[in-house]
């Protein structure tokens, strides 16, 4: 049967407390051997919850959809056409561009040293304002210290049917078929190709 001092912390304490007092009662203090058995116990503990914090970390996408880092919802509306100036996206650092080849999601920091190149309509091309690179609606590096051509960002392009094309793995544009309707284009800022050497 419980007893007020089984089932009350205070209690027991108090009662511990009393036969301490006693005389000829001794409370054992925890031996060696019961002192490491607590401490692996903490241990094992501590590295458990490392683990499952680190397992939920990495099971959550770390980027909200629409924050640099994470994937953009580009209007099909604001695509440009063949040839025409890119349509920049500052939150996510990108330019959306269409050559013949098709669509590209351009990065759009230099492959210098990481200043902005602003596209320059006059001049139908991406000039660097710190160095002087330039580069064309594709990306492709013209003239300059930059090492290397644009980098890009993934996007994947949804057409009516259901189908969707992707940005190729080594880089390059994604061909649009003119005889379906986009519904939606997304941008992977996560998902970055390194622009190629020239
Ligand atoms: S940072 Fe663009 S040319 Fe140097």
């Amino acid at each position: 049967m419980a007893t007020a001092e089984s089932t009350n912390p205070t209690a027991m304490s108090a009662a511990v407390a009393r036969r301490a007092a006693a005389p000829g009662i001794q409370v054992a203090a925890p031996s060696r051997r019961e002192f490491l058995y607590y401490i692996w116990g903490a241990s094992m503990a501590l590295l458990l919850g490392q683990t499952s914090a680190g397992l939920i970390w990495f099971a959550f996408p770390r980027f909200k959809e629409g924050e640099f880092g994470g994937t953009f919802a580009f209007n099909p509306e604001e695509l440009p056409g063949v040839g025409a100036a890119p349509t920049s996206v500052p939150a996510g650092r990108f330019h959306v561009t269409r050559t013949s080849e098709g669509l590209r999601a351009l990065y759009g920091v230099c492959t210098h040293l990481g200043c902005l190149p602003k596209w320059v309509p006059t001049n139908g091309r991406f000039e660097c304002p710190c160095h002087g690179s330039k580069f064309q609606l594709s990306g492709d590096w013209i003239e300059g210290p930059a090492p290397r051509n644009l980098d890009l960002f993934i996007a994947t392009v949804t057409y009516a049917d259901g189908s969707t094309a992707e940005t190729p793995a080594d880089g390059g544009a994604i061909p649009l078929d003119p005889d379906q309707e986009i519904t939606s284009i997304q941008i992977d800022t996560g998902a970055r190709i390194t622009g190629a050497l020239h």
